[in-house]
């Protein structure tokens, strides 16, 4: 027999690899059923109107159309995550141009498009507002008039196109500053992002015996799915059914689509399947982005470098819909301090309604906004103290043991590590070649700091008739590798190899709850999970092993390769398909674990913090790390490139490490984009003016840095049974500061606005 290899902590192949290497892997568009209907949306030609009337006849005429639905047959009900302000298709008003008013399901794609067409539907067309701003001013057009009659989860806003306001402040900033040597100030600008996953939404809906309706979905959660259909189409969770295909990246674009709930209505009304893969243009236009924000930021310090004092205010564009607001927000003024010993803090946040795609969840969830502003500062200040703004990191950087705003302990922080490491990495790398003419160099360093964790999640393990492992979570992998990780863990504390474990898709009448795959939460929420229900199957196995062995189960152990020996005498064993068979067909029934489990570490202490209105009051377990990008500045054209980066992490225990430089280094391609290219436009009318690959810029191969260096520190960490922690978002968040400090530090503008596209340093560099 090959020796054991411990999976834990190695970089098996991921699983699928060789199905989506190969092109076998099958993803929601690859789906067909017999005498499955195409389904297409009619959009709002108008950033703002009223419904005045819609005439489906000729759509209905058309030979192949099979139904229709508008925003009059639905239920009428809203529904939402903290604010109950959204229905599946558009009810009485129109608040985006390209809102969905209605769709069709037809015997083909094009049918359906063509029907889509000849919907008409008469508008009486509203002034309408596109900057929070403008939004929030007196005499602004208002975007949901019944607002305080939405229903809400918690008070926080809710007049006028307030979706949400928050405080947060922790000793007396004001006071602090008026006794601060320097002060630095600024107004910093992020953009809408779009996700740019490989794969855009899609879902397929089709009836089920008894009524129900199955959903297959590219989705970050079947559990979510079924919720969210349940509540849009007004039916109880038990009449839907939700699955997920393979599923080409989420990044937080692949909660809550309107599009499952119109093919499930769809579906349940025609008695056939229905599918609706989005196209790219429409995924970008009827999805949701990331909010943009505007940053009012200032930091005060001693001369000798203590920080002592921040002040922010935040203010988030919401889009026409609630949807994640309230938290993003949240969570941008928890992370806006960022990872100092800043000890007077006073953070203001609000999100504003406008007529635009709604802003949601997207990878580091506020923090990317909120570390722009934060790290492009803290060089602000280095430079106007004259000190090198690593050292006025290390000097101020939080520590394990410390508490952030709030309260919360950290448990595991290496944030000084990863800070030196990155220094230490670019210093001791062998030197690029000299920038050509015309083109400065520079390095910048960003802080990082997320967390990892947040809400339920479950697992169960249950051994087959031959002792092989079937394990069953909610967890679904959109491209991360959580498969792969689950099983290792699993694997790993039973020493088997991972071939011998098999993990089951996800499936909401068969999977174990899991709340999503959000929040760098997997490897440590559900991977909790994993631990708890394969320890209680190692426990039933080795109390079979000791009746099956007649004797003490304390002298037992796990043996490499699926068997159980008696500690210190070789040769003595039996096999988990021994213990299988007689648990089967002789004494004690199956063998099966089961462990869920909700995150419930420290909430906030109200008696440290003034937290008026906040979505929520624990996170996780927090993360950091410490960035440094080489990038170069070319002064006739403007552009950015970056050459190099160094990126640290505290990831408590890697599970697999090269997943967690994958998700490292693909966090930084991302964050790369969100710098230097990326950003949705609308123009005046409230139209969306690039929705497509061609105009809307994500990194290609050319843009990426010819080396990205991901360091990694473990320490494991002590509210997880292996020490893992998240490292899904947290390279991201960094990254954009990093490269705007290495252009100030090239003697280049400081850019105070993303994406730093070439016209705007050139605008910059020549006022
Ligand atoms: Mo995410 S932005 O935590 O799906």
């Amino acid at each position: 027999m090959n020796a054991f290899v411990d999976p834990l902590g190695a970089s098996p192949a991921r699983l699928e690899a060789r199905d989506k290497l190969s092109g076998s892997a099958r993803y929601l568009d690859d789906l067909s059923r017999p005498g499955m209907l195409h389904a297409a949306i009619a959009q709002s030609p108008h950033a703002h109107a009223r419904i005045l009337s819609c005439d489906v006849s000729q759509a209905a005429a058309l030979p192949g159309v099979i139904a229709i639905v508008t925003g009059a047959d639905i239920p009428a009900r809203r529904v939402g995550g903290m604010v109950k302000d959204e229905t599946m298709l558009a009810v009485g008003k129109v608040r985006y141009m390209g809102e969905p008013v209605a769709a069709v399901a037809a015997r083909d794609a094009e049918t359906a498009r063509l029907a889509a067409q000849l919907i008409a539907v008469e508008y009486e067309v509203l002034p309408h507002v596109l900057d929070p701003e403008a939004a929030l001013a007196p005499g602004a057009p208002i975007l949901h008039e019944d607002q305080a009659q939405y229903v809400r989860t918690m008070e926080g806003g809710g007049s006028g196109n307030l979706v949400w306001q928050a405080v947060l402040a922790e000793g007396d900033a004001e006071a602090a500053f008026a006794a601060c040597d320097v002060v630095v100030e600024g107004i910093y600008e992020t953009p809408a992002q779009y996700h740019g996953y490989m794969e855009p939404n899609g879902v397929l809906a089709e009836p089920e015996a008894n009524g129900r309706v199955l959903v297959i979905a590219s989705c970050q959660s079947v559990h979510h799915v079924q919720q969210r259909v349940a509540d849009e189409l007004g039916i109880p969770m038990s009449q839907v059914r939700a699955q997920v295909p393979k599923v080409g990246g989420g990044f937080g674009g692949k909660h809550a689509s309107n599009i499952h709930s119109i093919c499930a209505w769809l579906a349940r009304a025609t008695g056939r399947p229905v599918k609706l893969a989005l196209s790219r243009t429409l995924d970008m236009e009827i999805q949701r982005s990331r909010h943009p924000a505007r940053i009012r930021l200032r930091t005060g310090a001693k001369r000798d470098g203590t920080i002592v004092a921040r002040h922010a205010e935040i203010l988030l564009d919401g889009g026409a819909y609630a949807d994640e607001s309230p938290n993003v927000m949240t969570f941008a003024m928890l992370m806006v301090r960022g990872p100092y010993r800043i000890p007077h803090v006073r953070i203001e946040g609000r999100v504003a309604y406008t007529n635009k795609l709604r802003a949601g969840s997207f990878r580091g969830f506020g923090n990317p906004q909120a570390s722009f502003a934060g790290e492009s500062q803290i060089d602000e200040l280095a430079a106007k103290l004259g000190m090198d703004p690593v050292e006025l990191r290390l000097k101020n950087a939080v520590q394990q043991g410390d508490r952030w705003i709030g309260g919360h302990t950290l448990t595991t922080c290496r944030l000084s590590d990863c800070l030196a490491a990155v220094r230490d990495a670019q210093a001791a790398a062998p030197k690029l070649p000299a920038p050509r003419h015309g083109r400065r160099r520079g390095i910048g360093f960003a802080s990082l700091t997320h967390i990892s964790g947040l809400m339920g999640t479950a697992a169960s393990v249950h051994m087959r008739a031959d002792g092989t492992i079937a394990l069953n979570t909610g967890c679904v992998d959109i491209g991360q590798g959580s498969d792969t990780v689950m099983t290792q863990i699993c694997a790993s504390l039973l020493q088997v190899p991972i071939g011998q474990v098999a993990y089951a898709a996800q499936d909401s009448d068969l999977s174990p709850y899991n709340w999503k795959t959000a929040g760098s939460r997997s490897t440590y929420m559900t991977g909790r999970a994993v631990v708890g229900a394969t320890e209680q199957v190692r426990e039933k196995i080795l109390d079979h092993a000791a009746e099956m062995m007649e004797c003490a189960k304390a002298d037992l152990e796990l043996r490499p390769g699926g068997r159980v020996g008696i500690a210190g005498v070789p040769g003595r064993e039996v096999g988990f398909r021994e213990v299988a068979m007689r648990s089967l067909f002789k004494s004690g029934g199956p063998i099966m674990g089961f462990h869920g489990l909700v995150y419930d570490g420290e909430r906030f202490d109200p008696k440290r913090a003034l937290m008026q209105r906040l979505a929520f009051d624990n996170l996780g377990v927090y993360t950091f790390g410490a960035q440094c990008v080489e990038a170069e500045l070319d002064e006739v054209t403007g552009k950015v490139e970056v050459l190099r980066m160094f990126s640290a992490h505290d990831v408590g225990r890697a599970i697999n490490p090269v997943s967690c430089e994958g998700q490292i280094q693909g966090g930084i391609v991302q964050g790369l984009g969100y710098a230097l290219t990326e950003e949705l436009v609308w123009d005046d009318d409230g139209r969306l003016a690039n929705p497509s690959f061609a105009d809307y810029k994500l990194p290609g191969i050319k843009d990426v840095p010819r080396q990205i260096v991901p360091i990694l520190f473990e320490e494991p960490e002590p509210t997880h049974p292996v020490g893992a922690k998240g490292v899904g978002e947290i390279s991201m968040v960094g990254t954009a500061p990093a490269i705007a400090n290495a252009v100030a530090q090239a003697g280049g503008p400081r850019l105070r606005r993303i994406p730093m596209t070439p016209e705007r340093v050139l605008d910059a560099l020549e006022p």
